[in-house]
């Protein structure tokens, strides 16, 4: 764990405008700095920076929080990895207490199989550039494919000498450790526990995480022999599982989220030449099908997929099922065949980058229609095999979540399928109350079921909280933000501070919304510790959960932007002046709406009991609550005035 002494002096080292500037343009307005959203395609810019405050505010999106939060959000780092990243920019030393001997050695371990992974690709790279054979055999070969020094250079590729141990003795010379060679894949042990390469005589593909360090490589033979597999990968690993790696996704992240857009291909020799090409949001999902790691992976970066598919339609049909996988995570996909013997990799090399562009666009397809496409030139004329191909895509839209777009490709593929709208939407329907019912079990939420027969596809999902109970308990955490660390006078009787009275006040009230009662929970322990907690507290906060709350609360256009009452001519009611009032009306308010949920719920007990014994108990907590109501109904009316 890194410590609280480092993390302190990271924080005082950040400067946000600085740390945004490197990936956002600002422009100073007044105190604060706008630009467009990194979040969002936009072109006006909603993108605020708060200097004063040390927030962002991305009014597009919603998103908001510190400059830690921004590195997390847009590079997708760890909480600890943006605070390494930020005390590499201010060359602060980072210190690190051992969370516990066995956590510190695994960490020593991947760090070890990521050096040694490193020091293998500049190995393979160098000797690549500067031996002879990597110059006649791997350099000539990749320069064939097509592939330029620029390329070369970028991904790392190089080559692995064809002799026994050219690679591993100069590792051992090096003081690799036997132990990380075999563990990453990179050498063999023979029986006699001497260690040998495993990519002999092969071109190199080194496979970077996301962050941009060597985990595994991919090796292709030079030779056309078909019992020598054409490529050899590394094996899993504590650094490298295939299942959750893209190929190329490093090089690919900005600009998947500059065009918010990610093409997915086959093989690594797509992914180069695609880049090569300038169109540098392309991953390879490198051979195996897609997983849901690698689809939330994208979705970290863009809603929109677009799966090139080469010509060799044997593979498609059997991949089909695999996408409704993207469909159920939220995400577009559109799909993009390339002619007969051409993947995108030959096609872009051969055609140009434009003829590429061109085909792309005038061929990409929304899935769920390429899927009944294809389907239903399969089924032919036979009805039984028609209506399974009607199913099976009802069952895909059916996974959609939104259900706007699915009602949208419902009304697409009944023209497509020549079937009444009506029916889709009716199977439509009840697979979704069949997937709800499954849902509903498997999550025990006492949740009704809506009656049968109806089209409530177009239902939004329940919200926990009811708006407005969770606006009330979010007024107290503003209020307690705001106002907390400053005293209130009590008709000139006596001075308080305001966060713990009203922590006091609001001991016996139950927070409904899960991180407003999270927040009154640390700021309870703040009192409790003698300590009444700052904005800055809340905004630093390691739970992403706090500070979007807290981020939302205190940056709101108000705040951010001076001008903007005199733009819209707008009074805002003096809270601060009737201070008395607007914190017990906050703390009041929030009361009467619970006890108005606990009346609401004896009601119905009331209603639903038949035992007279037990009506008798039931109503006289109604009657007592009903005094309480009245009593904080009262007190509302005649002393505040709000
Ligand atoms: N692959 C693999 N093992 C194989 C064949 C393929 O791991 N025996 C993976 C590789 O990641 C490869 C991808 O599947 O990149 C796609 O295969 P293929 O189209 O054969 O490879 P390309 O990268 O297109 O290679 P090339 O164009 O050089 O034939
Ligand atoms: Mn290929």
């Amino acid at each position: 764990m890194i410590t609280k002494p480092t993390i302190d002096r990271i924080m005082e080292a950040t400067d946000i405008v600085e740390v945004i500037g490197e990936f956002v343009q600002l422009k100073k307005r007044g105190a604060n700095y706008i630009g467009l959203s990194p979040f969002a395609n936009e072109r006006t810019p909603s993108f605020t920076v708060s200097p004063a405050k040390g927030i962002f505010k991305d009014f597009s999106t919603g998103k908001g929080g510190s400059a830690i939060t921004f590195l997390m959000e847009l590079e997708k780092f760890t909480y600890p990895e943006a605070l390494k990243w930020l005390a590499k920019k201010y060359s602060i030393e980072v210190e690190e207490t051992v969370e516990s001997s066995e956590n510190k050695e695994e960490d020593n371990r991947r760090e070890s199989l990521m050096i040694v992974s490193g020091f293998a690709a500049k190995y393979f790279h160098e000797t690549m550039l500067e031996t002879d054979e990597g110059k006649n055999i791997g350099l000539s070969y990749f320069k064939e494919r097509g592939f330029n020094n620029d390329t070369i250079k970028k991904f790392e590729l190089g080559y692995s000498p064809d002799q026994w141990e050219a690679f591993t003795g100069e590792a051992l010379k090096q003081g690799y450790q036997q132990e990380f060679l075999v563990d990453s894949g990179l050498s063999v042990k023979r029986d006699n526990g001497s260690l040998y390469d495993r990519y002999r005589g092969r071109v190199m593909f080194p496979i970077h995480s996301f962050t941009g360090r060597v985990i595994a490589f991919g090796g292709r033979t030079l030779k056309s022999d078909k019992n020598v597999p054409k490529y050899v990968n590394s094996p899993e690993s504590d650094i490298y599982h295939k299942s959750n790696v893209l190929y190329g996704l490093y090089f690919a992240k900005k600009a998947i989220r500059e065009e918010d857009n990610c093409y997915l291909v086959e093989g690594y020799a797509d992914v180069l030449s695609v880049h090569q090409a300038g169109i540098e949001n392309v991953v390879a999902s490198s051979g195996t099908s897609l997983t849901a790691e690698q689809i939330r992976l994208i979705g970290r970066f863009t809603k929109n997929i677009t799966i090139l598919y080469d010509g060799d339609a044997a593979g498609i049909k059997a991949s089909l099922r695999g996408l409704d996988m993207i469909l159920e995570a939220g995400l577009n996909v559109k799909v993009v065949l390339f002619p007969d013997g051409h993947d995108p990799d030959s096609y872009v090399q051969k055609f140009g980058t434009n003829a590429f562009k061109k085909h792309v666009d005038d061929n990409k397809k929304d899935f769920i229609l390429f899927k009944t496409g294809i389907l239903l030139k399969e089924a032919g004329n036979d009805p039984i095999k028609k209506s399974e191909v009607i199913r099976e895509i009802v069952e895909s839209i059916a996974k959609i979540p939104d259900s706007i777009k699915a009602s949208v490709f419902i009304k697409e593929c009944s023209y497509i399928l020549q079937i009444d709208e009506r029916a889709l939407l009716t199977e439509l329907n009840k697979m979704r109350q069949a997937k709800a019912k499954k849902d509903h079990h498997n999550q025990q939420t006492p949740r009704q079921q809506q009656m049968p027969d109806e089209p409530h596809f177009f239902d939004e999902p329940i919200v926990e909280a009811t708006k407005d109970e969770s606006s009330q308990e979010k007024e107290i955490i503003r209020l307690l933000l705001l106002y907390g660390n400053k005293m209130i006078d009590w008709d000139g009787i006596a001075n308080t501070y305001i966060g713990p009275f009203m922590i006091a006040e609001l001991s016996d009230v139950e927070f409904e919304d899960a991180t407003c009662k999270q927040f009154i929970e640390i700021y309870r322990q703040e009192v409790e510790n003698g300590v009444l907690p700052e904005e800055q507290h809340f905004i630093h906060h390691r739970d992403k959960g706090i500070v979007d709350l807290v981020v939302n609360l205190i940056a709101t256009k108000y705040t951010l932007s001076e001008n903007w009452y005199e733009m819209h001519k707008i009074m805002v009611p003096d809270e601060q002046a009737n201070m008395k009032a607007t914190i017990l009306g906050a703390i009041f308010h929030l009361k009467k709406q619970k006890v108005g949920k606990i009346l609401e719920g004896l009601r119905k007990e009331l209603q639903t009991t038949p035992a007279e014994a037990d009506q008798e108990i039931l109503l006289n907590q109604y009657m007592h609550m009903k005094k309480v109501e009245k009593t904080i109904s009262d007190y509302l009316g005649s002393v505040i005035l709000k």
